[in-house]
């Protein structure tokens, strides 16, 4: 298979509409339009993101060709986001991919999204040993992952409720903060101090669980602002230290027994949570205790976006993995094989 292609990436699983030009494996260009709609519902609105998606994707395609300077005819393969994610979103970017690979007879590539964030580790010229672990920790999972080489991977936990990105949403918005929250919580956490103390739920395996965590905090909340009203207001800070932690010690703490379990010489993290300050230190301090190399994504390349689907989908061309003009978007997609 000739390694030298130009691909053109669309990725539309949730809120974020994003295209990317990948050449021989490495990103030309990464163009998100974040729909900021969302924030004025405290949540992503399932049929405001897809009629949003329609309305940006041409203009952000047409804006990564002409960041990498490529005309439309240059590109030798389209791959998109099949799933998961919100069918009337993923509608949107498989649709306009199966139009333009159609309309350009070129081969489309489909890739599932949790594989597109575990890629957007090969992004970097050091590029982790196989078997590896990942932790992929977005706003829809939270999983470890056996990544046993570029395209097959084994989900070997996840969480049996809320991912690890919904709780920061959840108890964010339950603190009066914009959506999404995990940002936001990132950045009071840093001027605060973690004194407060939430329970680690039992989880068995590598599973993991955070809707008790997010019900401790509204009762804790409950309690507080009783005795003081301003307890929000007064307190934020140190509040959102004390989730932030919490919900970085119960990663951390799994992560590890699976790293101790399967024995592996690399580790990395993925995902729109993998942006958080604390877990990029965190997962260093991990690596370092447990004697492996750590991978972590460029910041720009943790939340959702293209880039990492033009990657995934260079490692399926260069095994010729194609899908035709019947392929269908999955809301529910499974990683493992
Ligand atoms: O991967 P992603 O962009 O979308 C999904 O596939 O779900 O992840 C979005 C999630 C949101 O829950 C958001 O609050 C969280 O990633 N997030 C963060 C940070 N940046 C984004 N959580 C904690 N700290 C951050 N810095
Ligand atoms: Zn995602």
């Amino acid at each position: 298979m000739n390694e030298k292609v130009k691909i053109l990436a669309i990725e539309s699983s949730c809120d974020d509409t994003s295209a990317a030009i990948i050449e021989d494996g490495k990103v030309m260009s990464n163009v998100v339009s974040s729909q900021i709609l969302h924030k004025q519902y405290g949540g992503v609105v399932p049929e405001v993101a897809s009629r949003a998606h329609l309305v940006n994707i041409i203009p952000v395609v047409d804006e990564a060709l002409r960041n990498a300077n490529t005309d439309i005819e240059e590109i030798g393969v389209i791959s998109f986001t099949r799933g998961p994610g919100l069918m009337g979103s993923l509608l949107v970017g498989v649709s306009f991919a199966k139009a333009l690979a159609l309309s350009l007879k070129i081969p489309m590539i489909e890739v599932n999204h949790m594989q597109g964030h575990i890629s957007a580790i090969y992004s970097e010229e050091n590029k982790p040993t196989f078997p590896f672990l990942c932790l992929t920790v977005s706003g829809g999972h939270t999983q470890i992952v056996l990544v046993s080489d570029f395209i097959d991977s084994k989900v070997i936990g996840e969480t049996i409720d809320d991912a690890a990105g919904e709780a920061f949403d959840k108890i964010g918005k339950l603190l009066g903060l914009d959506y999404p929250a995990g940002p936001i919580i990132d950045k009071l956490a840093k001027d605060g101090n973690p004194r407060f103390a939430f329970p680690t739920p039992v989880v068995k395996n590598f599973d993991f669980s955070f809707s008790g965590l997010k019900t401790s905090v509204l009762y804790f909340l409950k309690k507080e602002i009783e005795l003081n009203q301003d307890f929000v207001k007064e307190n934020l800070n140190d509040i959102c230290a004390s989730v932030q932690n919490k919900i970085i010690a119960i990663l951390i703490e799994k992560f590890q027994k699976a790293i101790k379990l399967y024995n592996v010489k690399s580790i990395a993290i993925a995902g729109g949570v993998s942006a958080n300050s604390r877990l990029r230190e965190e997962i260093k301090l991990l690596g370092a205790k447990m004697g492996c190399e750590v991978f972590i994504p460029k910041f720009e390349y943790c939340t959702d976006n293209a880039a990492m689907i033009g990657i995934a989908s260079y490692h399926k061309y260069l095994n010729q993995d194609f899908v035709d003009q019947n392929i269908e978007p999955m809301s529910r997609y499974p990683l493992s094989k």
